[in-house]
């Protein structure tokens, strides 16, 4: 679902820098060759990931769930040089994409893929990350907080997409629909945790936007 009107959406991309040339043609062969397009991040959203990137300072950056790279890249285009970012894919397929995307984007020397299922790979990362874009199985959101809120050092950020999840959060969900299940469990949770301050931004499909106090 659109939450925000398509002129407003238009209005406001045509006021945000622009989209570069590579992440442009990631989103068209993501609309060719994959099922999923919508997954993408967006220049909104990329744009807005950059920026918080930016002004927090971060130079570790842990991204769960890589798809084709685009909001990877978006953040390592912002960023500046002393800034790495770690993608986890647990998908052949879109690994395929991720890896000749990155490559391609010039940022491999600050992007690092890691393969395999993120349950897994974050309890045994080797490094505290700054900031935390959590995107992959919404199942799943409210394990992967709980793995790395007592690592991350006070200040540290954690942005969840999709936490709307097309409104869908609103109602209760079906026996079998364990996504909503997840990020209603997940959004609760956040909220009543008093070791962090959250905002719910109602960007896109939502952001829970999270601070380590
Ligand atoms: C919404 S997409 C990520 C979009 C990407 N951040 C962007 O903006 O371009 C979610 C990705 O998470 C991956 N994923 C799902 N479960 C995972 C898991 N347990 N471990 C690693 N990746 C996973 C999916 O294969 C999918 O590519």
């Amino acid at each position: 679902m659109d939450f925000i009107p398509k002129e407003i959406e238009a209005y406001a991309l045509a006021h945000s820098d622009a989209e570069s040339k590579i992440l442009q043609e990631i989103e068209r062969e993501a609309h060719i060759k994959t099922l999923m397009p919508r997954m993408i991040s967006g220049n909104l959203q990329g744009k807005f990931l950059g920026f918080i990137a930016v002004i927090s300072g971060a130079k570790n950056i842990l991204e769960i769930g890589g798809f084709t790279g685009y909001s990877a890249i978006a953040v390592a285009e912002q960023t500046p040089e002393d800034c790495f970012i770690h993608t986890l894919e647990i998908n052949p397929e879109y690994l395929t994409h991720l890896r000749k995307n990155i490559e391609h984007s010039g940022f491999s020397h600050r992007i690092k893929i890691h393969e395999g299922d993120a349950l897994e790979i974050v309890p045994k990362l080797g490094f505290v990350p700054d900031l935390v874009f959590l995107d992959a199985d919404k199942e799943n959101y409210l394990t992967y907080y709980q793995q790395l809120i007592d690592i991350l050092h006070p200040g540290g950020l954690i942005i969840a997409d999709n936490v709307l999840w097309s409104g869908k959060v609103l109602s209760e969900p079906q026996n079998k629909d364990k996504e909503t299940k997840g990020l209603q469990a997940f959004n609760h949770f956040v909220q009543n945790d008093s070791r962090v301050t959250n905002v719910l931004v109602p960007i896109r499909d939502g952001l829970m936007m999270i601070r380590k106090k």
